[in-house]
């Protein structure tokens, strides 16, 4: 497996890749789990090679976030992709990614306005900036995402379908605990108690608004009382609610009955910040 340090090795390997040789690319922060590891299985199976990053990207994090104590693992990351046979691993320095006088940066609009973009501003700015700059370095033919991250999926996705990059953004479906718990690099902070009995309600509730948007009996009240059970469960909850989909607009009472939705959660748990959703496809779509 090589791995890069510097991004002038990587461009030199990067530019002997024959053409005609298919790339997958799976952009993360590091401390690699399951879903990670779900994301490169399928960029192994769908591309001849498979491309791994690995950079905590200072500019998608609030002055107040957890950029100083986001999980640093490197060995362990390593160890994981060269199990998983990734064919190269790119470890840019945050010199390489954001140089002396850097002042450029890519905004979506839309799709990044409600939702974490209420809650982090700024924050979809720094992962569409920093997605480009590796997508322009990677030059994938596939990149992979977690669902975990719908609002992420989407915004990617409409930025590349924006500025007509010749990329396929695949949407993986998130990883979870026997218990429904999505795995996060976050769950780590958790307490066992908090990890293995409260959090894992945040699937139960999103589940059960899936049956009844399913059912065709989804509405506000019912989202309301969800946020209310996680709330009194010991969530600062921020939002749980519906939106359409792909643009993530305010549905109305009668798109909760008819239109693909996410239903999207994210609060607080022991000073943690949980994210969680479950699509509602209608009519067999398939996200990606
Ligand atoms: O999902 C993540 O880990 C990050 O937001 C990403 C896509 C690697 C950009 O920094």
């Amino acid at each position: 497996m090589n791995v890069f340090r510097g991004i002038a090795e990587f461009k030199e390997w990067r530019a002997k890749v024959p053409q005609g040789v298919s790339v997958g690319f799976v952009p993360t922060m590091g401390a690699l789990h399951n879903g990670h590891a779900a994301l490169l299985a399928r960029s192994s199976q769908e591309s001849d090679i498979t491309i791994l990053s690995i950079f905590v990207n200072p500019t998608q994090f609030g002055a107040t976030e957890d950029l100083s104590r986001y999980p640093r693992t490197i060995e362990d990351d390593l160890a994981l992709a060269r199990r998983l046979r990734v064919d190269a691993v790119l470890l840019p320095e945050v010199s390489d990614v954001y140089p002396d006088g850097y002042s450029t940066s890519v905004s979506e609009n839309v799709v990044s306005e409600p939702l974490c973009g209420i809650f982090r501003p700024g924050h979809f700015e720094g992962v569409a900036t920093i997605v480009l700059k590796l997508f322009l370095w990677v030059k994938p033919n596939t990149a992979y995402f977690g669902l975990k991250d719908a609002q992420q999926f989407f915004v990617v996705q409409k930025v590349v379908r924006d500025l007509d990059l010749d990329i396929k953004i695949c949407g993986v479906e998130t990883i979870r605990e026997v218990s429904g718990l999505a795995l996060s690099s976050r769950n780590r902070y958790l307490s066992k108690n908090a990890q293995e009995l409260i959090a894992p309600k945040i699937f139960l509730h999103l589940n059960q608004l899936k049956d009844a948007a399913l059912e065709r009996q989804l509405n506000e009240a019912l989202l309301a009382d969800a946020k209310n059970a996680l709330t009194k469960l010991g969530f600062l909850v921020q939002y749980l609610e519906a939106r359409t989909l792909p643009a993530l607009g305010v549905p109305s009472p009668d798109d909760l009955l008819s239109t693909d939705l996410v239903i999207a959660f994210a609060g607080i748990l022991e000073g943690t910040r949980l994210i969680d959703n479950v699509l509602v496809l209608h009519r067999f779509r398939k996200i990606s």
